[in-house]
């Protein structure tokens, strides 16, 4: 499996935990070289450590903040003054908000969409033309089941999903004639720190979860498979079908029942006012 990646180097935004970790454990595990970004860099230095020992691969670590416009150039910079080329860019960074429009912060929201939209496509346009050129190269967008319909409460978040499976999806059909696969990878809730760091409502917590390596591995066999889209697990794919048979005003409607923030007195006893 993906033996044409061996021995050559992938860039994992937002390696430091979660997904993009997974990421770069089973892609060591295949013989890649990592690039790996984050903003926490002794995470990143621990994880280099351990893919060392286990693989004998080769790391790189560039730390850095991509809510930061500059940082995808900067990064890019930095690569190609290392000599490095890149094979596959995943696109994994990103982070989820849940709150009412009215108690959001602004900057929040702008550095979501700096993150999660503007960084990636930055970056994706700086290094797709040289897979292009050498005819042979993969990207890996990490979106969403929320990419599929919008999600009340989680306004920015699902949009930015949606632009990065369309993103995806548009460049896969561009690309697929050339050797270059682009791939989107929309997992359902999955066990990472996104919830802590998302202010979801307690309930969703307690959820079924995929865990990360279940969505690297069939991001992987998708990659492998050259298609444009997966969607880990049958039910994700079931929910993520099943919204465009439904009227989109009831599909909205019925995500403000799941994602309506927790009220300040609720916080303490994680229960959820429907
Ligand atoms: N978990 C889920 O249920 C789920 C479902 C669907 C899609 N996703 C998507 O999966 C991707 C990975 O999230 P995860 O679930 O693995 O959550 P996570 O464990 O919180 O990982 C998020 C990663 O993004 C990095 N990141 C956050 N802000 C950053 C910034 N300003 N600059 C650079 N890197 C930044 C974090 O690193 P630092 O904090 O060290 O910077 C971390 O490595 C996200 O795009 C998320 O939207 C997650």
């Amino acid at each position: 499996m993906l033996d044409a990646y061996a021995d050559r180097w992938a860039l994992i935004t937002g390696a430091s935990s979660g997904i993009g970790a997974e990421f770069a454990r089973r892609l060591a595990g295949h013989g890649m070289h990592l690039v790996l970004t984050a903003r926490r860099n002794e995470l990143l230095e621990k994880l280099a450590e351990e893919l060392h020992t286990r693989h004998g691969t080769k790391t790189e670590i560039i730390a850095g903040d991509l809510t930061d416009p500059a940082e995808p150039q900067r990064l890019f910079d930095t690569i190609a003054a290392k000599g490095i080329q890149i094979e596959l860019l995943v696109n994994n960074a990103g982070f989820g908000w849940v709150g009412t429009v009215d108690e959001t912060e602004p900057s929040r929201m702008r550095d979501l969409v700096q993150l999660n939209v503007a960084s990636m496509t930055d970056l994706t346009y700086r290094l797709l033309p040289a897979m292009l050129e050498r005819g042979h190269g993969g990207v890996i967008n990490v979106s969403s089941i929320a990419a599929f319909q919008p999600v009340a409460y989680m306004p920015v978040y699902s949009a930015s999903k949606a632009f990065s499976l369309h993103f995806a999806e548009a460049l896969w059909a561009e690309c697929r004639n050339r050797g270059v696969t682009v791939t989107a990878l929309c997992p359902g809730t999955t066990q990472t720190d996104f919830f802590d760091v998302a202010n979801v409502p307690g309930w969703l917590k307690k959820h079924e979860f995929s865990t990360p390596e279940q969505v690297v591995k069939a991001a992987l066999r998708a990659l492998e498979r050259r298609k444009q889209f997966v969607i880990p697990g049958w039910k994700n794919w079931l929910i993520s079908f099943g919204v465009r048979l439904a009227r989109r005003k009831m599909v909205v409607l019925q995500s403000m029942r799941f994602f309506r923030p927790r009220k300040k007195d609720d916080s303490a006893s994680g229960i959820e006012k429907k």
